[in-house]
């Protein structure tokens, strides 16, 4: 478990799946996300199995903050293609329950998140992908440090348009100073 203030990391477990499935089946959650048909939950315990599969620190993150005595699950993040030798990794993150965006949620999770990659796992380099058309994500990510290296042009289309997408990093040594 990895602890902040009002809100947690924790494993996934399989429980988790039926809230995962009502945020990815919701086109304002999915609407900066590479996600473009309806799925199942069949589809995502599939998912599931092949998540259980591969290395533990490429597993998804569930994110909860504080409801009274307990928890509540707003979302979740994880890492893909962790390369050990150049020590990088690439991000994701989903709030998927609206009614918590815009609280500050988003940047605490990821900030305890980048702080476990880089002074546990021992990363260099964190990057992810965000399109230009996510206002609230760009400046989360800014907030936590991350900068906009180049951009993927007209690399996504949606909505019958094409859509830039930015290439944002952070690095082990910024981040000690951040
Ligand atoms: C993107 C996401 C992770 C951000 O999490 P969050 O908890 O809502 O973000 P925070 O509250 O920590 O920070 C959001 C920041 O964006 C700002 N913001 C929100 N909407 C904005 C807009 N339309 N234009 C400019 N800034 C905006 C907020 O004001 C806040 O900045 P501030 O603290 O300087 O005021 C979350 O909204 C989400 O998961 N969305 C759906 C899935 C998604 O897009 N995932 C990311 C894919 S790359």
């Amino acid at each position: 478990m990895i602890v902040g203030k009002n809100l947690r990391l924790r494993a996934l477990e399989k429980k988790d799946l039926p809230k995962f499935v009502e945020w990815l089946n919701d086109p304002e959650v999915t609407e900066n996300l590479l996600i473009n048909h309806p799925f199942s939950l069949d589809s995502e315990e599939q998912w599931y199995e092949g998540v259980m599969k591969s290395p533990m620190f490429e597993r998804p993150l569930c994110i909860e903050v504080r409801e009274g005595e307990g928890w509540k699950l707003i979302g979740n993040l994880s890492i893909m293609d962790i390369n050990w030798q150049y020590r990088n990794a690439e991000m994701g993150i989903v709030i998927g329950d609206k009614t918590e965006w815009g609280k500050g949620y988003g940047t605490q999770a990821m900030r305890l998140y980048m702080d476990h990659l880089f002074n546990q796992l021992n990363l260099h380099r964190v990057s992810l992908l965000v399109y230009e058309t996510n206002p609230a994500g760009i400046r989360c990510y800014e907030k936590v440090g991350f900068k906009h290296e180049g951009t993927l042009r007209e690399a996504i289309f949606k909505h019958g348009r094409y859509i830039n997408v930015y290439v944002m990093s952070v690095l082990s040594t910024e981040w000690k100073k951040h």
